[in-house]
């Protein structure tokens, strides 16, 4: 695609509507359900995950989020979105509360997704830094972030590690390669601009719609490419 003269071409168009988009392996799993687990952790990029937490709260065909918080990612958003502290952290990041995003210790490894019997259909870590990247890859499983991955690796269940590090040393690349080989997805958090983004907010969301897609929730407002 190319980044630096949009074609006369380039267009916003609707989404076709459909329900799921061929999502390669995952497709199957994400039609039986629809429990989302959302990690995020304390690379850059806070924006992108209040783009997704936004548009899960508001895809009717998502019931439950388990979201996971790592300790670093609270510094991060305070930096970045000015949130403060872990107290109401959903509400803080969404404006209001919600009553599918239900804030998941990453303390408690007893949490529901610490256990592959809980019906969790996808996993989403964003922005994942390459610290929790490093302890996926290598099945260190200490906290409940980690822990979830593990339980989607192991279950043959979708997991979307959104890397976001620059730039990468040989030990990052070496564990997006294991965590690849594993099972992950390296979705790295790299926005699109051939879709003309106005606005941070509007690169993020569209970053969030690409996600969304990747594991069959394509979001009707999502930018198509025709070419
Ligand atoms: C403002 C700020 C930005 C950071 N950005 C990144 C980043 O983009 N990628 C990354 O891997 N680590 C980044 N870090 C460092 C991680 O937060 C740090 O390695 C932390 O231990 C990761 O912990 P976690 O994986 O448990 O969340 C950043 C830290 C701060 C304070």
């Amino acid at each position: 695609m190319p980044m630096l003269k949009v074609p006369a071409t380039a267009r916003r168009t609707k989404n076709r509507g459909t329900n799921l988009l061929p999502a390669g392996r995952h497709l199957n799993s994400i039609a039986s359900g629809r429990n989302l687990t959302i990690a995020t952790t304390g690379a850059s990029g806070s924006l992108f995950l209040q783009q997704l937490l936004a548009i899960v709260e508001h895809d009717s065909r998502v019931q439950t989020v388990n979201f996971i918080a790592s300790d670093s990612s609270l510094r991060v958003m305070a930096e970045e979105l000015a949130i403060r502290g872990r107290s109401n952290l959903v509400g803080q990041l969404l404006g209001r509360n919600s009553r599918k995003i239900r804030q998941q210790s990453n303390n408690d490894i007893g949490a529901n997704v610490a256990s592959g019997s809980y019906p969790n259909d996808a996993m989403i870590v964003l922005p994942c830094s390459v610290g929790t990247l490093a302890r996926i890859a290598n099945g260190i499983a200490s906290h409940l972030i980690e822990r979830a991955a593990d339980v989607c690796l192991k279950e043959k269940r979708p997991l979307v590690l959104c890397v976001r590090e620059t730039p990468l040393n040989k030990i990052h690349l070496r564990n997006m390669y294991r965590a690849a080989d594993a099972g992950a997805t390296i979705f790295p958090l790299i926005p699109t601009f051939y879709n003309r983004p106005a606005t941070q907010e509007e690169m993020a969301r569209q970053f969030a719609h690409r996600v969304l897609a990747h594991i069959g929730l394509p979001q009707p407002d999502a930018y198509q490419w025709n070419g």
